[in-house]
């Protein structure tokens, strides 16, 4: 499937299909850019879907360096960034040239960082290969690395020339990490489309066992949302929030317990669960539409309650939320499936009530 990102001067596709990393160097090539291209990945994806990009590459006329980053987060500092420079440079890359991600969020924001910022921009291409980043980080264009006092402060916005999501590299995800990847997957359909949710509820046996074509569907359908809010919103200026959703809290929720201690999915699904109780209790969703979600993640393997949460924790996080404006943050909300709307006036009784809710357990 291709799903077209219509940025005027800066459009892309995103090209969802099994084998698509077969594909690369063909489409890449048909953009017409220069010969050379630096590979940017880890050592364990690196083993396993490597070949495929570099082979596909050099059949296509490229000349590729392969750059190897260290696993996960630890990717994104300025010395690692550093490191992809030097590589460039010595790989001679010009501002024709390509740097390719192959991995999941945090491959793709360092290489996009450094694609971004090498000679102030060289061509960029997406291959993610976790849920998260298929879903979520490899399109919209922000890119990234951290700083000691907190994740994402030094970035760019930078879009990709193209974007490959090849599901097959869905197969490999540590269980976990599949299912964290599904929590963005279920707040596209919340807040974004209700056809879309009634297709994922009717898709958890698939989706468990990982069913070739139901990962395929519901990957695209949420590639396609993703795409819609971002040639709306490119700069992040507004609608772009709406892919908040879940994350107000949730972010928080990860912030206090440690970063490491869940996964990013985790908390966006306990966040998930908090917003839908300050829906509940601000009058703006009903209980049934609170209900649908909590049991959606549930079936889906990822937590809605948890005991671990210390409110006072989270509150305390809430107020260091870097998007939030004038000391007040904006919190998307679900009024009924597929819908959102934006509230300002969500105060910390309300946070703290529903915060209380999903840490008693049940
Ligand atoms: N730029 C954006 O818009 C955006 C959006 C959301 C998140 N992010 C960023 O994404 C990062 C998180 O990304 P993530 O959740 O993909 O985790 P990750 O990039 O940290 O990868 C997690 C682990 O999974 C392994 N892995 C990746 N693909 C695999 C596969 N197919 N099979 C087996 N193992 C595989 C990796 O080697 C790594 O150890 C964070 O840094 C976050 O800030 C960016
Ligand atoms: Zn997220």
């Amino acid at each position: 499937m291709l799903i077209p990102v219509d940025l005027g001067p800066r459009s892309y596709s995103i090209v969802v299909e099994r084998g698509a990393l077969g594909t690369v160097g063909a489409r890449l090539r048909a953009l017409g850019v220069g010969s050379r291209a630096a590979l940017f990945t880890d050592a364990a994806i690196g083993r396993l879907y490597g070949k495929a990009v570099v082979e596909s590459l050099t059949s296509a006329g490229f000349t590729v360096t392969t750059v190897e980053l260290p696993e996960g987060e630890a990717a994104k500092t300025v010395a690692v960034a550093s490191d992809g420079w030097d590589a460039c440079v010595a790989a001679r890359l010009d501002r024709s040239s390509t740097i390719v991600a192959l991995g999941g969020g945090a491959v793709g924001d360092l290489a996009g960082f450094v694609s971004a910022t090498y000679m102030r921009g060289t061509n960029f291409v997406q291959c993610p290969t976790t849920v998260l980043a298929q879903v979520d980080a490899s399109s919209g264009g922000k890119t990234a690395i951290d700083h000691p006092k907190g994740k994402n402060l030094i970035g760019a916005f930078h879009q990709p020339r193209l974007v490959i999501v090849d599901t097959a590299t869905v197969d490999s995800l540590p269980a976990r990490e599949y299912r964290s990847g599904l929590a963005e997957v279920v707040k596209h359909g919340i807040v974004l489309e209700a056809a879309y949710f009634d297709d994922i509820e009717r898709s958890t046996d698939g989706l468990g066992t990982r069913d070739h074509a139901t990962v395929d569907r519901i990957i695209a359908g949420s590639c396609r949302l993703k795409a819609s809010v971002v040639e709306r919103d490119e700069r992040e200026s507004d609608l772009r929030m709406v892919l908040n959703y879940g994350h107000t809290i949730g972010h928080a929720i990860e912030a206090a317990a440690g970063y490491g201690e869940m996964t990013h999915g985790e908390a966006v699904s306990l966040g998930i669960a908090a917003e839908a109780a300050v829906a509940v209790r601000r009058g703006i969703a009903s209980a049934a539409t609170r209900a649908r979600q909590e049991h959606l993640l549930a079936r889906l393997g990822l937590p809605v309650r948890s005991t671990a949460i210390d409110a006072r924790a989270v509150l305390e996080a809430m107020t260091h939320d870097k998007k939030g404006r004038d000391g007040r943050v904006p919190f998307v909300l679900a009024p009924e499936i597929g819908r959102f709307t934006i509230v300002t006036d969500i105060g910390p009784d309300d946070v703290r009530a529903a915060l209380t809710e999903i840490a008693a357990g049940r």
